[in-house]
């Protein structure tokens, strides 16, 4: 591993389904180093789900608080670092991430929709799983593509395969 950047060890971003949150955790774990998710930084700062700032204060608030908290994790934690999905959407967060090792974790519609429909809290999601990611998969693979130091393809790797290539690559 070669690094010399403050900050997380790494960073990892795609799209709902592309399996961040377990990847980061393992990576966590077999680098000796602590996890920490943005999703569950805001969760923590506002005292409620993710889900129910989207419903209570609308996608733009919560845009606003994952800017705010993405800036603060890179900036304190020398961790494993998991954004959530949108998090790319935001120009000033997409320019920290480039003095960041990011990996973008890559999945295709059929796998994505296979494990993000699994968890059905995912308000961006709700009610065409399908459809909607397709949609926000095809809008933001640009976003991912602009952060990302490497790209791993998920889609016939498990949780384990991943971890082991996001190793050799950092
Ligand atoms: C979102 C993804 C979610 C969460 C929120 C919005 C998105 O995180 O941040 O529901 O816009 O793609 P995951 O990518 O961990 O599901």
């Amino acid at each position: 591993m070669t690094t010399t950047r403050p900050g997380p060890v790494v960073v990892l971003v795609g799209p709902p389904g592309a399996g961040k949150s377990t990847v980061a955790r393992r990576l966590s774990e077999r680098l000796g180093v602590g996890f920490r998710d943005t999703d569950h930084d805001i969760e923590q700062h506002v005292g409620t789900s993710v889900q129910d700032v989207f419903v209570d204060h609308g996608e733009a608030h919560f845009r606003t608080l994952e800017e705010q908290a993405v800036a603060r994790a890179l900036d304190e934690h020398e961790g494993v670092l998991a954004l959530g999905g949108g998090a790319v959407l935001s120009e000033a967060t997409r320019e920290l991430l480039k003095r960041h090792r990011v990996v973008f974790l890559d999945v295709g519609l059929a796998a994505g929709v296979k494990r993000a429909g699994v968890n059905g809290n995912r308000p961006l999601l709700l009610g065409n799983v399908r459809g909607r990611l397709k949609a926000l998969m095809d809008h933001r693979r640009p976003l991912y593509e602009e952060v990302a130091t490497y790209t791993i393809v998920t889609d016939t790797l498990d949780a384990a395969a991943v971890t082991d290539r996001a190793l050799q690559l950092i």
